[in-house]
Formats: structure tokens, sequence, C-alpha cells
């Protein structure tokens, strides 16, 4: 955990720090528009929109997105969707005791709604629909006696439908559908009357509104039912943000995703591993190479605990485990969010650990503990390519960069053209590129997105932590196919090259991400500046080659780009020094 926050902090100080020394001189500002800074730093990242919101200013009332009453200055409305707005509700939202419009839906809100909206009597509508926002509804909400329109509906809401609710007099329109409400509708108030399309979609909802009879009235039908049909929101995320990359806080996204769902996931955690396996957990061993026993593995899994994390990231948390026989593999933790999957999991995992080649890391097993997953792999020393590149103190030399991007490519086509079924990875990134003692790479986590994305209905939150990886298309349609993969690649092809993460904020500040800022610097005819100038050993020829290549992949048409098969031989032919093993002394580590 320490090293996660850790990371996510430095990015975050970074951040904070940057943000302090734009706005520096703080004159008081009227309490709404307090309250709205509130919910600014609340949102961790958007599209860029609340990053205008000034704090010198006197108040809130030119701000994107805020309507004032003209006399008093009072907020009367907050209105900003489809923004990528990704952060929880703050309380301060409750001080808005004028506030009658209520607008953000579309976004990636998420947290309970916070009950201090209760507060906010003045609400007349309130759109959160399409966020993520996790929970009860409020029963306060039944104080919003004006209330007359509430869409909530497409949300990870839970628990029961407040009573309260029904005693809003006004409401003339009102939508729970698609969240994971149970028990019965109430049917005293005036819920009575809205239609089942206010309704539908729900975990375990019953009523007579929606022709469900309850199974009996002391609430005792709840209870885990299936989570078929709560897939709504597949894709949304991937919205289309290219164009507009305008905010500084998009730096933070990608290191922010992971933390979040870190957070998100660590509640269930506990200290130890310990619980994980204790209790009906079952060792699964692929290739059957390895001469462990499951007990063996399993009382070696107890002893893991906080210490042993090495890394986390959007999956989950990575532990190191090593054996008394001096073989260490990364456990990767995956806490269980859904049960049923199990069959089809298992299934899929046995056809990621058939996969073995050289430039892939290996799966070496499952571990299938009622809270988790628990994934074995093969153990990199040299860590993530992500951390190579910008984090650690030395620099990677020019042929270590060249050898490094030739074994991703041949990883990857490897997945794409030999395997049956063939396997396209949708996780593409730096930090899936891992390193071995003589930094060759290994691509990991192939397969894993696709099948975390089957399991879980916020598929498209994974992704989000490739944010600046994805293809257009793949933004647009949410449909991973080989090309957004070659895309991916691409981008990672520039990023080693440049040593700069694809979001880079040196990118983001003139209004590009890495892919953009390659295009500009082409028109320009200076691409090659691209190239990170501590790098050493740069060969033109190469260069030239690589970036041609690049290029190719990162073509905003599907169809130009070439197949990983080709990009391999592109590399064999045009880029690869004599001999690169010969740069490594094979006997170190
Ligand atoms: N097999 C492995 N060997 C060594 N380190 C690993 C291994 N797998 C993962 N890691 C480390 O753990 C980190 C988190 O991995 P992961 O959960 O896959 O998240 P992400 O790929 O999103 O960073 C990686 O960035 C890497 O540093
Ligand atoms: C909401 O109202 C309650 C009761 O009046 C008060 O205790 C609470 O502090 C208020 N919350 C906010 C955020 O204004
Ligand atoms: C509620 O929202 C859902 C989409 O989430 C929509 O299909 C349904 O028609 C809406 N119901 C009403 C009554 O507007
Ligand atoms: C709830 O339902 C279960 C079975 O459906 C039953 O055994 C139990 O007695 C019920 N509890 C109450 C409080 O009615
Ligand atoms: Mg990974």
């Amino acid at each position: 955990m320490g090293i996660c926050l850790m990371k996510c902090c430095c990015s975050w100080l970074l951040l904070i720090s940057l943000l302090c020394a734009l706005t520096n001189d703080n004159e008081a500002i009227s309490p709404d528009g307090e309250a709205l800074l509130s919910f600014r730093s609340a949102i961790s990242s958007s599209d860029g929109v609340i990053g205008q919101w000034r704090p010198e200013d006197p108040d809130p009332c030119n701000w994107k997105g805020v309507t004032c009453d003209p006399k008093s200055k009072r907020v009367v409305a907050l209105s900003l969707t489809h923004h990528k707005l990704r952060g929880p509700l703050p309380t301060e939202l409750g001080k808005l005791d004028q506030l009658r419009l209520l607008i953000l839906h579309n976004n990636d809100l998420y947290d309970s709604i916070p009950t201090a909206l209760g507060n906010c009597t003045a609400l007349e509508e309130v759109y959160l629909q399409n966020n993520y926002f996790t929970g009860p509804i409020p029963s306060e909400m039944g104080n919003l006696f004006g209330l007359k329109n509430l869409d909530i509906s497409s949300n990870d809401l839970s628990g029961a439908i407040p009573a309260s609710l029904g005693q809003l007099k006004k409401l003339t329109n009102f939508n729970v559908s698609n969240n994971f409400l149970v028990g019965k509708i109430p049917s005293d108030g005036l819920l009575a009357r809205f239609p089942r399309e206010s309704f539908l979609g729900n975990l375990k909802l019953c009523g007579k509104q929606i022709d469900v009879v309850c199974q009996d009235d002391s609430g005792n039908s709840t209870g885990s039912g299936s989570l078929t049909g709560q897939g709504g929101k597949t894709g949304r995320l991937l919205i289309s943000a290219s164009a507009t990359v305008g905010g500084l806080l998009l730096v933070a996204l990608m290191c922010f995703w992971g933390c979040f769902l870190y957070k998100k996931l660590g509640r269930v955690e506990s200290k130890s591993l310990a619980i994980d396996v204790s209790g009906g957990a079952s060792i699964v061993m692929f290739h059957g190479d390895l001469p462990y026993a499951s007990k063996d593995i399993i009382k070696k899994l107890e002893t893991l605990n906080e210490e042993h994390i090495i890394g986390c990231g959007g999956f989950g948390t990575v532990y190191k485990l090593a054996m008394e026989d001096g073989n260490v593999f990364a456990l990767k933790r995956i806490v269980k969010l859904n049960e049923g999957f199990d069959r089809f999991f298992e299934r899929e995992l046995e056809i990621l650990g058939s996969i073995k080649h050289r430039y892939l890391v290996n799966l070496r097993g499952y571990c299938n503990s009622p809270t988790s997953k628990l994934l074995l792999y093969d153990y990199l020393p040299g860590g993530s390519l992500d951390e190579a590149l910008h984090q650690r103190g030395e620099q990677l030399d020019w042929d270590t960069r060249v050898n490094i991007i030739i074994g991703a490519a041949k990883g990857l086509a490897y997945l794409h053209h030999d395997c049956s079924p063939r396997i396209i990875h949708r996780d593409i990134k730096s930090s899936n590129i891992l390193l071995d003692g003589n930094l060759e790479a290994r691509v990991s986590d192939f397969g894993l997105a696709k099948l975390l994305e089957d399991e879980e209905t916020h598929i498209t939150t994974i992704v989000a932590g490739t944010f600046g990886y994805l293809a257009p298309e793949y933004m647009q349609s949410g449909r991973a196919t080989e090309k957004t993969d070659v895309y991916s690649f691409g981008v990672l092809v520039l990023e080693v090259l440049s040593g700069k993460l694809p979001t880079d904020a040196s990118f983001i500040e003139r209004g590009y991400n890495i892919v953009g800022w390659l295009n500009f610097l082409i028109s320009e005819n200076r691409a090659r500046e691209i190239v990170d100038t501590s790098c050493e050993g740069v060969e033109r020829e190469s260069l030239d080659a690589l970036l041609s290549i690049a290029t190719k992949c990162v073509s905003s048409n599907p169809e130009e780009r070439p197949t990983m098969h080709r990009v391999v031989q592109l590399l064999e032919s045009e880029v690869m020094t004599p001999c690169p093993s010969d740069f490594y002394d094979s006997g170190s580590d």
C-alpha cells in the first residue's frame, strides 16, 4: 500500500504545487465560491473545464458551468455534463442553499451521494445519471420539497429506495433504473405513480410498479441475484477525448486511476493474504514443471503482507513471492467482485496459462480463493518499462531501447498471429512491458483486460488507466481489435524514444498528446526532435526507421496500420543492430 500511495502522492504534490504556483494570492471568495472550490478539489481529473475556476475571483458567477442569481450573486445552478469529472461529491455542496439545478450527469463521479445534499432545499432538478455513485440513496433527499426532477439512473447505487422520497409532492420525473437497488418500492407515497421505466434494471426491487411481488413485507426479499442486464455503461468512459486535452489535471489521470481502484478494492483487503487462502483455496499450476505441492504454495501465500507489495495497478496488487528453493514469482491479487464467473474465468486462464514465449511473461498458475483471484507469474527482476523510463535515475541507452521495442513487438506479434485463439492484448502500455535481468522486454497482462471486463460492469475503468495509449476508434466504439493494439504499440514506441509519458505535461500544455506532438513535428519536418535528449548512442538511420514505423502504427485510420507481424519484419530489416544480445553480458544478475 505504501508504495502505491507514495507513487500517487508524489504526482499529486507536484500537481498541487503547480496549481499553487499558478494561483498564489488568495483573496476571500464568497461562501458559495468556497463550496464550489471544495468541489473542484474533490475532482481529481476532468477534461479541464474546472481548471478555469479561479480562487481569486470575488464570486464564482463567471465560472464555466455556474449560474448565479444576478442580484444576490448566490449560485442557483451547477451544470457540467460530459466533462469526465472524476471524484466524489464533497459535503460542502450542502452549503449551496440557493441551488436549484444540479446537473452533473455523464461524468465519472463516484462514492456516495452526500447526505448533505438534503440541505440544498432550493433544489428543483437533480440529474446525476450515468456516473459511478455507490451506496444508498440518502433519505435526506426527502427534504427537498421543491424537487421536480430526479434522475439518478445508471449508477451503482445500492440499498432500498428511501420511503421519504414518497413525500416529494412536486416530483414529476423520477428515474432510478440501472442501479443495484433492492427491496420494496415504497408504495404509500407518490412513488406509486411512476411507471416501470423508472425502476428497471435493478438488482432486486419489488413492488407493484414493476409487477414483482415482494416475498414478504419485512424487507426479507433482499439478497444476491443475477447481475445480468447491468452492463449499460459499457464504453461510456471511452467517449473520445483526444482532441480537447486541455487540462493540467489530466496529467495525473493515469497514476490516479490505479490508486483509486486500489483504494476501492482495498477496503475489503486484509493486512495479509492469509485470509484469502484460509478456507477452501485451491491452487492450479500450469506447465507442470514446478516442483511445488499446493500446500507449499498456500503456506507461502499466508506469509505475504504489505511488505511484499511490489506494485499496484488497475487490476489489483502485486506481491513478490520468494520460494525456499530460490524461485521468485509475482503474485497478482485481484479482489473478487462477482461470483459466478469462476468457471469462465478458469477456462480463460487455462488458455493464457498454456501460452509460453520468450517475450511474454509466463503465467504459472492461479489460486482461486473465496475472496480473491491470485495469479502467479514469473517475477521479472528488471521491473516495468514504465519505471525504467520515468522513475529510475539511470538512463536507458539507445541499443537497450531498440531492443526493448523489438522484444515487445515480438511478444505482441506472437499473441496476434501465433496463438490459437488469437489474443488481443487490449492494455499495451509501458507498465505492462516488464524487463528481465538483461533488460529484455516481456509483455505482461495479456488477455487480462478482457477477462476482467467480462467480470465487472465497470469494464472501462480499467481501460481508462491506459488513456494515452488508446486508438481513436477504440475510444469511440469500445471495440478492441488487433489494430487497436498496434496503435497502443505505436504510442509505446514513441514513449520509449521520447522518454515521456503519452500524456506528459509538455505535450498537454501545447494541446497535444504524444501522437499529436509527433504529427506536429512531422509537419514541421523535425520529427527527430521527439527523441529523449539524454539518450546516449542514438543512431540516425534506425531512428528514422523507427519513427516511420511508429507513425504508421499510430495512424488514425486502422487500415493504414501495419500488422504486428509486419512491424516485426520492419524492425528486423530496418532497425535492428546486428546482434543485440552482444551488448549485454549475459552473466550479470
Ligand atoms: N511479473 C512481475 N514481475 C515484476 N514486477 C511486476 C510483475 N508484474 C507486475 N509487476 C509490478 O507491479 C506493478 C503493477 O502491475 P499491474 O497490477 O499489472 O498494474 P499496471 O500494469 O497497471 O501497472 C507493475 O507496474 C510492475 O512494476
Ligand atoms: C446540513 O444541515 C445540518 C442540519 O441543519 C447541519 O448540521 C449540517 O452541518 C449541514 N451541512 C452542510 C454541509 O451545510
Ligand atoms: C430511465 O433511464 C433509463 C436509462 O437509464 C431509460 O431507459 C428509461 O426510459 C428512463 N425512464 C424514464 C421514466 O425516463
Ligand atoms: C426471510 O426468508 C427466509 C427464506 O426465504 C426465511 O427462512 C426467513 O425466516 C425470513 N425472515 C423473515 C424475518 O421473515
Ligand atoms: Mg500490468
